[in-house]
């Protein structure tokens, strides 16, 4: 028996925002990041169709990236003051997640950021406010997932709230939005797809509802990246929409372990100079993670079949597998990612020393692995590793050795 659970509506194609008219209620919160909507004019645009709507309208901005606990109490607690019954989100994942997780604690003021972590524990939204999320990056997808992750900085944790209570009423995947993003953002964002739609597809919990949008985003995001990278902007919309499937897919089909270990990874570093970004770290971890779990025979066989879709070439489910991570490493090289943490540097860009130290990655590296087993993210991945595996695994993301075990 499973699930499948999906926004209401999908909004799509280039002027779909406009769709904010038809939302019916009296008070709208907006929920943007750190200027980019503004600076675009999306902000002034969402504000004005949401008055037409007939709704007063309050701002919440300056949600950061990779949003901490301290923004989602802030941001609840203005909401308790105004109490709108539409909650609009808009901007990269980091604004849409924060206000999920406000949403919850508007609505439960006496729930904690603990009882937030409990998956699939979250008590009935919808008793105060609807959700409507208007992705600006190409990548999370969280305007159609259950998920929102918020880091808390003291343990330097990510720590993801997974329910599908917090999956949005509706979603406005409009690709004017997206056009705006860096080269940079564009890399980072489409490769975190990428590893959503691979991830999706060899999970444990995938079904043929999941797995039609997997393979689907999966060709798309083959054929449209690195033109939408090199400022193709109709493939830059292909793009939206293949995130957005992708993000379809893993909602219901969860991930696996390329995100346990980029949870794990991304502000453990913080105090040496630089997140690892979330889209970066699934693109250096994915093809060592897809050489582990190909040792589990279905997985093979499911990584080769997205080998086939993608036309990738070899005579059996080896072939296809080294034709696949071969594929995905020349990926990286294309969008400038680098291959592993050693050579990522406090830019994002490639570089002979990276910004973690080898001696720190090792004092921290028995933790790192402790933690990514305990990520919500690992119940669903074909193969389940040991801690001293999850360290050897880590160890060739930080080296990029070859993964033999
Ligand atoms: N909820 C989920 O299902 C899910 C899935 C994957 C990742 N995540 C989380 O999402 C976060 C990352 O989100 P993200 O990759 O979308 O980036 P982001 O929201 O952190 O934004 C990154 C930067 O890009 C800017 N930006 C956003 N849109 C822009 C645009 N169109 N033009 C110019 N600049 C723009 C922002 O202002 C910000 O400075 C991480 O915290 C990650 O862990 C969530
Ligand atoms: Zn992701």
């Amino acid at each position: 028996m499973a699930r499948f659970t999906l926004p209401r509506d999908v909004y799509h194609g280039k002027g779909s925002l406009e769709n904010l008219k038809s939302l019916k209620g009296k008070k709208a919160v907006i929920v943007v990041g750190g200027g980019s909507m503004k600076r675009f004019g999306f902000l002034d645009r969402a504000e004005a169709y949401l008055k037409e709507a007939g709704m007063e309208v309050m701002i919440i901005d300056g949600v950061e990236p990779d949003p901490s606990v301290t923004t989602v109490m802030n941001g609840a607690a203005k909401m308790l003051e105004f109490n709108p019954d539409w909650i609009v989100a808009m901007g990269g994942g980091s604004p849409i997640d924060a206000a999920k997780a406000m949403w919850i604690k508007y609505e439960y003021p006496e729930c904690t950021f603990e009882d937030m972590c409990k998956v699939f524990g979250i008590p009935e939204l919808r008793k105060k406010a609807h959700f409507c999320a208007i992705p600006s990056t190409s990548g999370t997808a969280t305007e159609v997932t259950a998920f929102s992750i918020i880091t808390d900085y003291d343990k330097g944790i990510k720590y993801p709230i997974a329910d599908f209570e917090i999956t949005p009423d509706v979603a406005i995947v409009d690709p004017d939005l997206a056009e705006t993003m860096p080269q940079k953002l564009t890399a980072h964002t489409g490769m975190d797809a990428m590893t959503h739609a691979i991830e999706a597809y060899v999970s444990t919990a995938n079904c043929d509802y999941t797995d039609a949008l997997a393979i689907h985003a999966i060709e798309m995001i083959q054929a449209d990246l690195v033109d939408s990278y090199n400022g193709d902007m109709a493939a830059r919309a292909r793009m939206h929409n293949a995130q957005c499937l992708a993000g379809m897919a893993f909602s219901n089909a969860l991930l696996g372990i390329v995100h346990s270990m980029a949870h794990k990874t991304g502000a453990i570093f913080a105090d040496y100079g630089a997140h690892i970004i979330h889209g970066a770290a699934n693109a250096m971890y994915l093809p060592k993670v897809i050489a582990f779990n190909a040792k589990d025979p279905t997985a093979k066989k499911r990584y080769g079949v997205i080998a086939d879709y993608m036309k990738l070439g070899g005579a059996n489910d080896d072939e296809k597998v080294a034709a696949l991570i071969k594929y995905l490493r020349g990926m990286n090289d294309d969008l400038k990612i680098p291959h592993c943490i050693k050579n990522y540097g406090a830019d994002s860009y490639p570089t002979e020393q990276g910004f973690v130290p080898e001696n720190v990655f090792l004092e921290r590296l028995h933790d790192i692995a402790v933690n990514a087993i305990g990520d919500a993210c690992t119940g669903s991945n074909p193969r389940q590793p040991s801690v001293e595996e999850m360290e050897k695994l880590l160890k060739c993301c930080y080296y990029d050795t070859e993964v033999d075990f």
